[in-house]
């Protein structure tokens, strides 16, 4: 048994079958959200009326907005991604009139093989639509989803059968064009989260789900993980203790993320959920009151 805070019930490890979440991201994405979306629904349940924004500064590949929007959870669904990559495919996707539709041919007409990819990875393409193509190629083909600098193709991919594991273009086609239907309902802007926050930071319609790059402990997995990886947690935790409307946020269980909740007085829980490799681990759930999670 885990020492908890005093303030901190255990949520019942049930983990979430993630096979039963619809998968809406066209991104294989490390620390992907995906066992958060039944507790993101309970959380926006409780709103009546719906919230106005539901903001996700860190969105990677943005399970939790794209549920959001799907499942009309809230008014308006707004994305941040820094990352230029994964901003490109957002750009292309959600921004670009006719980008969804681009991609998603672009996709199923692609031969992959391995001398296709490589030439594609090397390539230093300069149009966004390019730029997201490349991108979800390399999001597909890289070990565990990977775009940091250096990851290398899936460890198989070698014999050239290997890239082909996880390479399913209809149903990236069917995800791109299906978000893509919804788009009236995203926004997405390309930049830094921080700078979104300050912006609806006293706006009380707005809620925001944080998943920022976990880097704030020791062992620091956000490091290998993202491009960008530095971010001010203290500050982070700080802009959040004077948001108007509500958050939740999720982080690696570490003794200093445990210490910047108990500065800001928030509440802490863990959540069950299973990592790539299937094993069953905890996560932290942060938040202002999270009473909606249940009691053990
Ligand atoms: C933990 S991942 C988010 C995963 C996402 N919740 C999902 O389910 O796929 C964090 C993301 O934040 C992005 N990021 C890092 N610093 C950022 C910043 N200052 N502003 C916006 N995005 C940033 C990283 O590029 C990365 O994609």
């Amino acid at each position: 048994m885990e020492q908890l805070g005093f303030w901190e019930v255990e949520v019942p490890r049930k983990v979430v079958n993630v096979a039963s979440v619809p998968q809406r991201s066209p991104f294989r994405y490390p620390g992907g959200k995906t066992w958060l979306v039944p507790r993101i629904r309970q959380w926006l349940a409780g709103y009546f009326p719906k919230p106005r924004f539901f903001i996700e500064p860190f969105a990677g590949g943005a399970i939790a907005g794209l549920t959001v929007a799907f499942e009309n959870l809230a008014e308006t669904v707004l994305l941040v991604e820094k990352d230029e990559q994964v901003a490109a495919v957002w750009d292309t996707v959600i921004v670009d009139d006719g980008g969804a539709e681009w991609l998603a041919n672009e996709i199923v007409n692609f031969n992959l093989n391995l001398k296709t990819a490589k030439d594609l990875i090397l390539s230093r393409p300069k149009l966004t639509r390019k730029i997201a193509f490349k991108t979800i190629i390399q999001n597909r083909i890289n070990h565990g989803g990977i775009l940091a600098d250096g990851a290398g193709l899936l460890k198989n991919g070698e014999n050239g059968k290997g890239i082909l594991s996880r390479w399913y273009p209809q149903t990236l086609k069917r995800r791109i064009l299906d978000i893509s239907g919804v788009k009236e309902q995203i926004r997405f802007r390309r930049g830094d989260g921080f700078q979104t926050i300050k912006k609806y930071l006293y706006n009380p319609n707005v809620v925001f789900f944080i998943d920022p790059p976990y880097t704030a402990s020791k062992k620091k997995a956000g490091t290998r993980l993202y491009k960008y990886h530095q971010i001010n947690h203290e500050k982070l935790f700080e802009l959040m203790s004077k948001v108007n409307g509500d958050f939740l946020m999720t982080y690696d269980d570490a003794d200093e993320v445990r210490s910047l909740a108990l500065k800001y007085r928030f509440e802490t829980r863990l959540v069950a959920m299973n990592n790539t490799h299937h094993a069953t681990m905890t996560e932290l759930v942060i938040g202002r009151d999270l009473s909606w999670l249940g009691r053990r």
